[in-house]
């Protein structure tokens, strides 16, 4: 069993208050126990989604994955679930060579909200492909490998090692990161840059579904979403984290040792709704919903606004089987909103 991951360890330590462990949903639905009816039987039986992109798609038992840097390497989890019963597992995202990440500290927690800036610590592709990689249940499970780099050249070698992995299901390009000093967020700034990005990585990707994880931070995430897919993208995720800072007004330095980082958790959801809504609407790919979702009605929300799947990112801190519990309350939460399937659910807000 590999140990705890550090951050994971930090954030537990912290007792991070940014979402509830919550009550078991049949508890909250009948105030007790809760018959398994025949039209919830149905609903866990049909919960798969296909996500269909133009060159290669992402084939989900449900429409629940977990996000990059929030759920480790996968086998930090295992104590709290079990990973088979995930609709998806994204990896912490990986870089050419192992990062260190920025010093400490590097997280610091906001109203219903966490900011990091970890600078996206990891062990480097090759060690993930070589150490990591086969022991992760890859069978039975997506696992989806986060990228990240600092050229378009660097993004497209990394998806070209990828693509050969045995048991890899797709790749993640992580063109948002606001916390790191080249590369990261500012290629999702800009259209042209997040289409060089994209069609380089789509040329070396192969076989697999490649997913363009977008900023928030930007004023038409429909027009870098449009730029994307046009590159070739086969799947939009969004959202990462916001721009934001924290400041200690005793020591009046910046509570971040590099002062700005990325908000997340419940603070970010209306945000990452709002995206995902434009997002939907404005390129014809699939689209993956991130951002402050910590239970099933989160995830329907996300849906309803034209999501074909979201991850599950800070919830995980707060709760280590947060994502678990979400997939066994799916089916009984979407019976009780009325849903009986994913296509006519998907994207029916009624907004005039
Ligand atoms: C500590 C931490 C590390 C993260 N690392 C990555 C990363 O390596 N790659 C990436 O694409 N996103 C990364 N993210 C962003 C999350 O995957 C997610 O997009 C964001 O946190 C919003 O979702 P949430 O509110 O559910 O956490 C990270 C987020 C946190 C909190």
């Amino acid at each position: 069993m590999p140990a705890v991951s550090e951050l994971f360890q930090a954030l537990i330590a912290l007792d991070l208050s940014v979402g509830d462990c919550g009550a078991p949903v049949n508890a909250v639905i009948s105030g007790g126990r809760r018959r398994v009816t025949a039209k919830m039987q149905t609903l866990m039986e049909n919960t798969g989604v296909i996500l269909a992109g133009p060159c290669a798609s992402l084939t989900l038992k449900n429409p629940i994955l977990t996000a990059s840097g929030t759920f480790g390497y996968g086998l930090e989890f295992t104590p709290y679930g079990d990973l088979r019963k995930l609709g998806g597992i994204v990896v912490k995202g990986l870089s050419l060579k192992p990062r260190e990440g920025n010093p400490m500290p590097r997280t610091a927690e906001s109203a219903c909200g966490l900011l990091n800036a970890v600078g996206l610590q990891n062990c480097g592709a090759e060690a993930f492909l070589r150490d990591i990689l086969p022991a992760l249940p890859t069978d039975k499970v997506p696992v989806i490998a986060n990228i990240y780099g600092t050229t378009p050249e660097e993004f497209a070698e990394l998806a070209g090692m990828l693509s050969e992995a045995k048991g890899l299901a797709g790749i993640e390009v992580n063109i948002s990161c606001p916390n790191v000093r080249e590369g990261g967020q500012l290629f999702g700034q800009d259209p042209r840059q997040a289409a060089a990005v994209t069609a380089a990585a789509r040329a070396r990707a192969g076989r697999l579904p490649l997913i363009v994880k977008l900023t928030p931070n930007v004023t038409d995430i429909a027009a870098i979403a449009r730029a994307c897919e046009d590159a070739g993208a086969d799947i939009i995720s969004c959202i990462n984290t916001l721009s934001g800072t924290a400041v200690d007004l005793v020591t009046r330095r910046p509570r971040l040792a590099v002062t700005f980082g990325g908000l997340s958790g419940p603070a970010v959801k209306p945000v990452a709704l709002r995206c995902v809504l434009q997002v939907a609407r404005a390129v014809s790919i699939p689209v993956i919903g991130i951002g402050g979702i910590r239970n099933a009605e989160d995830v329907l929300e996300f849906i309803l606004v034209g999501a074909h799947a979201v991850q599950v990112g800070t919830a995980s801190f707060s709760c280590p089987d947060t994502v678990f519990r979400i997939v066994d309350e799916l089916p009984a939460v979407a019976e009780k909103y009325g849903v009986s399937d994913w296509k006519s659910f998907r994207a029916s807000l009624i907004a005039d």
